[in-house]
């Protein structure tokens, strides 16, 4: 009998405690959503910052003149791009193209026969390169 009592009112008070909860939520929907909301912007900044492909995607339009890709010449903190057949390459997080210059060559140019004709390796090692725009005539 006791035991009974006791299951009975262990039953009670877990009752009393849900009906507690739910009626707070109830009574403060403003806070419970501020909860939600919360968690999900918590969810939400903490995405990866490496998404990038927007402002790559905008690059990829970039037309330069040969004049114009000058400037982009890996120096002072400019971007290192590079041209090959039109093509216009980002060198700048490449290790081999520290501070714009590669082998004797430089950043900022046209190097479409020196990579064809004179490089060891070839077009091979612009696979994968972000290319950021194209070459125009100007
Ligand atoms: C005579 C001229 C050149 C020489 C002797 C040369 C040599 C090299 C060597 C030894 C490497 C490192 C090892 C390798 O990845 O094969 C390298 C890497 C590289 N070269 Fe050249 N290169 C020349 C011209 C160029 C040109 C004109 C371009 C671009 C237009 C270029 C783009 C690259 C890139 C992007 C890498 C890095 C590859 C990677 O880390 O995945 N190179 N080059």
């Amino acid at each position: 009998m006791k035991r009974l009592i006791v299951i009975g009112i262990s039953v009670l008070t877990l009752a009393l405690f849900a009906v507690g909860c739910a009626s707070g939520a109830v009574n403060n929907p403003a806070a419970a959503t501020a909860a939600v909301t919360d968690s999900a912007a918590a969810v939400a900044t903490s995405a990866p910052s490496d998404i990038v492909t927007t402002d790559t995607a905008a690059n990829e339009t970039l037309e330069l003149t040969l004049d114009q890709l000058k400037q982009y010449d890996g120096k002072n903190g400019n971007p290192a791009y590079v041209a090959v057949d039109g093509i216009i390459y980002d060198m700048s997080n490449v290790k081999a193209w520290g501070n714009g210059d590669h082998n004797g060559y430089s950043a900022g140019n046209d190097l479409t026969d020196i990579i064809k004709n004179k490089s060891p390796h070839g077009l091979k090692n612009l696979e994968g390169l972000p290319i950021v725009g194209k070459l125009v005539d100007g």
